[in-house]
């Protein structure tokens, strides 16, 4: 099993750049089921979740080419099957995303159904609810989802909560549909733009994404694009608080300022000096302990759930006392107990992580338990004493491209054994 190693030191000081997202790249990916000819995507990460998603669309039938220059080419000229079997959703939720676009294009679809996962409950039920209302008829069972439709009809459909991808796959969905379908209560992530981007220039006619109403006018047939991804705004944010807790000064580039903006405001209230161009941040600790900050995840554009294990580890050797308070999913808090490990003073009151921050951290075997979680504990290692090896970092592998190298471009001491 791979672990990382990491030996806690001095701040880090440097520059790296931002992949591609993976929240984006993913469902881009299943946009490409939607049209009968290519759709070439750049800026695509090296990550395991984009190869699984490129192993489940080639199951369906699409051939897919990873180019050095484009980045990967997708054409789904004949789709062979419309299942996505259990072995591929488990290890990625995310595999949920080829429902709409193959329902809509080929009429059928048979998805396993995810289940729980580590983070809580996770249902589909918005997704599937949004389908139906559509016209499709779906039966769920045998931990399948299997949906069968003629050409989908245009609605209004109203999302009980937000959700990302049940947002994403209503709109693949809507793009072929007949007439005019809205989502009321959508996503406003910036990786749900970036699939609108991506849809419209593969011919969608798409409004009001980053809004919560979207609009979509189906149109019978969508054609070759050429797309590129938008940065990865939670990869971005854990550099630049790797950068803070280390008292540090990181710039991250290729990036994109106004995809932080709630994470920008509480760096510079834990007391780094922030400052931004067109493409590119910098954090500069000059040296200084951070103070505690308070956070609250929600939906974007308030605090990102994908960010609060990161804010843990930084108020973990804070100033002061700050808290952390998850309102997005019911149980990801996993990194509380390996970062007490650690020699972290927090407390759980339901939601909430009480964090009370000590001047340094003592190494200890971790174990990752998810992508997030373990992002916090590879940070949370380079502010303490000693080596910390944090174990299953497939977890990490899963949404963190070239993380040691990356690192070590910024002056970590982390390096990868492969016991
Ligand atoms: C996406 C992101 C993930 C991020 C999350 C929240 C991808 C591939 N993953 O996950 O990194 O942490 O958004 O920003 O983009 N819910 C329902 N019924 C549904 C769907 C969701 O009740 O049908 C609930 C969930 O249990 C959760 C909340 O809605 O409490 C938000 O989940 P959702 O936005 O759907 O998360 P994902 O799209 O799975």
């Amino acid at each position: 099993m791979k672990k990382l190693a990491i030996t806690g030191g001095g701040p880090l000081d440097g520059e790296v750049r931002a992949s591609g997202a993976k929240n984006a790249t993913l469902p881009i990916l299943c946009a490409a089921l939607l049209s009968d000819q290519p759709l070439d995507i750049s800026n695509v990460p090296h990550l395991e979740d984009v190869t699984t998603t490129n192993r489940l669309l080639g199951q369906l039938g699409a051939d897919i080419t990873i180019d050095e220059k484009y980045g990967v080419h997708v054409h789904a000229q004949n789709l062979t099957s419309h299942e996505a079997p259990y072995e591929l959703v488990k290890t990625m939720r995310a595999s949920i995303l080829v429902l709409g676009p193959l329902l809509a294009r080929h009429g059928a679809a048979r998805v396993a159904l995810p289940g729980g996962c580590a983070i809580g409950a996770r249902p589909v039920d918005i997704h599937i609810a949004g389908l139906r209302k559509m016209g499709a008829t779906i039966d769920v069972e045998a931990g399948f989802i299997d949906a069968k439709a003629g050409r989908l009809q245009g609605t209004r459909i109203v999302m009980e909560t937000v959700t990302v991808t049940g947002t994403e796959n209503l709109m693949m969905a809507a793009t072929l549909a007949q007439g005019e379908t809205v989502l009321e209560n959508a996503a406003r992530e910036p990786e749900v733009v970036d699939l609108a981007d991506c849809l419209r220039a593969m011919g969608a006619q798409i409004e009001g994404d980053g809004t919560t109403t979207i609009r979509i006018q189906g149109v019978d047939a969508l054609h070759a694009a050429k797309h590129r991804v938008v940065p990865d705004r939670i990869e971005t944010g854990t550099f630049l608080v790797a950068g803070v807790l280390t008292q540090g000064r990181v710039k991250v580039r290729d990036t994109r300022p106004s995809l932080l903006d709630a994470v920008l405001g509480k760096l510079e209230t834990a007391g780094a000096e922030v400052s931004t161009g067109d493409d590119w941040i910098e954090v500069n600790m000059h040296g200084q302990r951070p103070r505690a900050v308070s956070v609250h995840t929600a939906p974007h554009p308030a605090f990102p759930t994908d960010m609060q294990a990161q804010f843990c580890a930084l108020n973990a050797v804070a100033d002061g006392v700050g808290t952390v308070t998850e309102n997005v999913f019911e149980n990801r808090f996993m990194h509380v107990p390996e970062l007490q490990r650690m020699g972290a003073d927090i407390s759980l009151e339901g939601n909430t992580a009480i964090v009370r921050g000590q001047p340094r951290l003592k190494s200890a075997p971790v174990m990752a338990t998810d992508l997030r979680a373990s992002a916090s504990l590879v940070i949370a290692a380079l502010a303490a004493d000693g080596e910390t090896v944090v174990d299953r970092i497939y977890h990490i592998d899963r949404g963190y491209e070239c993380i040691e190298e990356k690192l070590a471009q910024l002056g970590a001491k982390i390096r990868r054994l492969n016991a």
